[in-house]
């Protein structure tokens, strides 16, 4: 009877739009629209110009903030008793350049600060957690991403030797399937140098754990952990930052929801021109969203740089407007390698084809909150320009060719993920059965779960076209299955 359940579900087009998780409430950077999250600005008060020394990433210049271009304020609460250590060293950064930082400073101190970022102590991820992601829903996903990665290394003709470099992996749960899946493919197995980029020492270690590492120690002379996976025998080297992964070898990236933690800048139209929403601290010590009253040295930066991607009617309608400089810099960085050493790079995310306007959302144990609430005890992210992806690909590089996007549906249906569904199902228990079941309908799935007979605002959403896949690959091995 389960497995004539799913094959009615199996035989449903899977090529739907699908979100994620609880309609009303739960997981993974629920996908509401981005102007339902673009409120948190605070404290419009047109009176509070003044002169503030803006000293950030950029070039340091004295710029005044106008806040009466702020729109719509909501309010968020966090208690200034009660200040965190991120809290404290957001407020003394604030108060030290004498005047606010940009959203994208605070969101990569919010996520990564070294001491207390979000993502550095704890495990933030499953029911238990903030958020959960499609390596956490079902085996499959790992699975079926290892499938892509075995079918360019057959189009790289097979070489000996193999950086595979996951970006982000979390919980090592999707590099574990993968390795899992691949470990009856020895002549594979056996040329990977598994490459982990992770930024937070707890997650490191829960990788670590997933991948059953033993002999882990640092390479003498630096700081990179590394240690042999016992899944295949693999070697595995952690860093920091992917320029710290050894080139001269040909490479398969894998970014899986990293590159929505990225932090991006946020650019509002005004009618003195394009000006940056920044992040300052209120008389009364709450954090509050201003805006620049002039362009700052990012918006002649990295806004122009993304509008000359674009056609004008793509932005001329547009009143707030992301740009994620650190994903046109790995996308260059992936691009460069992909284009001299060979191989690919898969990136899946959610987002859009195109510029992103206002997505940047904060989630705190599977509920949306204000960005600037408690910053540092929920998840913040932005949804991915795969158009701004491509454009930098392709101008980083001659020799690669940039492939998608296409949604998770068609990737993982292209690779045949009904097949798997149907062979696990053949030795599953019935309560393994109905996991799977969920588990697909969630990974390929639109809309509300045909099978959820809970309460309706608690109805899981699927991801299928919510997360989108793309593919930068080597010139010479020609399309990556399954974007041909
Ligand atoms: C949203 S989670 C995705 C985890 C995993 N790929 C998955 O799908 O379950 C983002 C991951 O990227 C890591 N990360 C975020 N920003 C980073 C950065 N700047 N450098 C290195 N790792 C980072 C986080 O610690 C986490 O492992």
């Amino acid at each position: 009877m389960i497995q004539t359940s799913l094959r009615h579900l199996l035989s449903r087009r899977v090529l739907q739009r699908i979100p994620f998780i609880a309609a009303g409430s739960s997981s993974r950077r629920g996908f509401s629209h981005p102007s339902e999250n673009s409120s948190s600005f605070a404290d419009p008060r047109p009176d509070d110009e003044r002169d503030v020394n803006h000293q950030g990433s950029e070039a340091a210049t004295t710029i005044s903030v106008d806040r009466s271009g702020l729109i719509n304020p909501i309010q968020h609460c966090y208690e200034p008793s009660s200040d965190s250590e991120l809290v404290k060293h957001l407020k003394s950064i604030i108060k030290f350049r004498g005047g606010p930082i940009s959203v994208a400073e605070y969101m990569a101190e919010v996520l990564t600060n070294p001491k207390s970022g979000f993502y550095i102590n704890r495990d933030v991820f499953g029911a238990e957690g903030d958020f959960i992601t499609s390596p956490e829903v079902s085996q499959m996903f790992g699975e079926m991403v290892g499938v892509w990665a075995m079918c360019l290394w057959e189009q790289m003709g097979q070489p000996e030797e193999v950086n595979l470099i996951e970006l982000g992996p979390g919980r090592g749960t999707l590099m574990a399937d993968l390795l899992r899946g691949a470990s009856k493919f020895e002549a594979f197995t056996k040329s990977l140098r598994i490459h982990l980029v992770e930024c937070s020492p707890t997650l490191q270690k829960l990788q670590s754990e997933a991948l059953k590492c033993l002999d882990e120690g640092n390479t003498t002379g630096s700081s990179t952990k590394s240690a042999i996976s016992s899944l295949i025998e693999a070697p595995i080297t952690w860093h920091s930052a992917f320029d710290q992964v050894p080139s001269g070898v040909p490479t398969i990236v894998i970014a899986h929801e990293f590159y929505d933690a990225l932090p991006v800048h946020q650019f509002q139209r005004a009618s003195r021109g394009w000006c940056e929403k920044m992040v300052d601290v209120t008389e009364d010590s709450t954090f509050r969203f201003v805006l620049s009253p002039q362009p700052t040295p990012a918006t002649l930066l990295y806004l122009m740089r993304r509008l000359k991607w674009a056609g004008a009617e793509e932005f001329t309608q547009l009143e707030h407007i992301e740009v994620c400089p650190q994903g046109m810099e790995l996308t260059e960085a992936i691009s460069k390698r992909v284009g001299s050493d060979g191989g690919g790079a898969l990136i899946i995310d959610y987002g859009q084809n195109g510029i992103v306007s206002d997505s940047l959302q904060a989630i705190r144990r599977h509920k949306f909150v204000s960005v600037l609430d408690d910053p540092g005890s929920a998840d913040l992210s932005a949804y991915v320009d795969f158009a701004m992806v491509r454009c930098s690909a392709e101008e980083a590089s001659e020799n690669v060719s940039v492939h998608g996007p296409i949604t998770q549906s068609e990737f993982l249906g292209s690779l045949g993920i009904n097949f798997r569904a149907e062979a696990l199902l053949q030795s599953c228990t019935e309560q393994q059965a109905e996991a799977l079941r969920a588990g697909y309908w969630r990974l390929v799935g639109d809309g509300e779960a045909p099978f959820w007979d809970g309460p309706q605002e608690l109805a899981p959403i699927g991801m299928g076209t919510r997360y989108l896949a793309m593919a930068i690959v080597n010139k010479n091995q020609g399309p990556p299955i399954p974007f041909q």
